[in-house]
């Protein structure tokens, strides 16, 4: 199967997980890409077992909603019931890398709120070492060269993503040449670098279910 029908096989796997789980109160929360976007079009056909969605990004925001499917503020709601995402990269403890799409901050936010994080992606994310995945970093523009000289010392290789302005106003840099060997530790010390406004390690809140797509099935594995 190609990639993409290993993308769609998963968003369907993702459907079928949640669908029990639903009630008419239930909030959804979107992850933002390419295999968010397949859940989004499934999710779309049963949008009457649940209230509404909480979107990770603008452009999930608007997919959502030309399904007809009611998107809130975060702030309007008191929690979220399941958060679906794809990521860039996952370990086998599902610690992930994300933020390929640039929506990492929002990302990471959902899923802070979520009673439940399902990780939706095809088998060429799955990694033994995080780090084959330039790591991206959100910052403030005018700290962009300070953080960069930080994540140098942190044994990085950090590159400027040109052009690319987050929903947020921000900036990214994609930090190569890291081997992760303690995601929890790096991501807390990436954070706490002046001007950083989060980086794509979601270690410290990570996935609680992987969904892999594979050429023979898809597969579920539980944190
Ligand atoms: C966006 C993300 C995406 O989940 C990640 O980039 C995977 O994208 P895709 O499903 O298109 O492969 O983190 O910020």
């Amino acid at each position: 199967m190609t990639q993409d029908g290993l993308k769609q096989a998963v968003a369907q796997a993702a459907v079928d997980y949640i669908q029990p789980k639903l009630e008419l109160e239930s909030i959804v929360g979107v992850g933002t890409g390419s295999t968010a976007n397949y859940f989004i079009d499934r999710l779309a056909l049963i949008k009457h077992l649940f209230d509404g969605a909480v979107a990770s990004s603008e452009a999930t925001a608007e997919r959502l909603k030309s399904h007809g499917l009611p998107v809130y503020d975060l702030n309007s709601i008191d929690g979220v019931s399941v958060y679906v995402d794809g990521a860039d990269e996952t370990d086998r403890q599902l610690c992930l890398i994300k933020g390929g799409g640039a929506a990492l901050t929002r990302e990471k936010i959902v899923a802070a709120c979520a009673d439940e994080f399902i990780c939706i992606v095809d088998e060429s994310k799955r990694v033994d070492v995080l780090g084959q995945f330039p790591l991206p970093v959100e910052v403030i523009p005018m700290a962009r060269s300070h953080v960069a000289r930080e994540l140098v010392k942190l044994g990085g290789d950090p590159e400027y993503r040109m052009g690319v302005v987050t929903d947020n106003g921000h900036e990214i840099l994609d930090v190569h040449n890291l081997s992760i060997i303690d995601p929890v530790d790096l991501e807390a010390k990436i954070n706490q670098i002046a001007g950083v406004v989060t980086n794509g390690l979601f270690a410290a809140r990570r996935a609680d279910v992987l969904l892999l797509g594979t050429s023979t099935g898809v597969e579920k594995r539980v944190l």
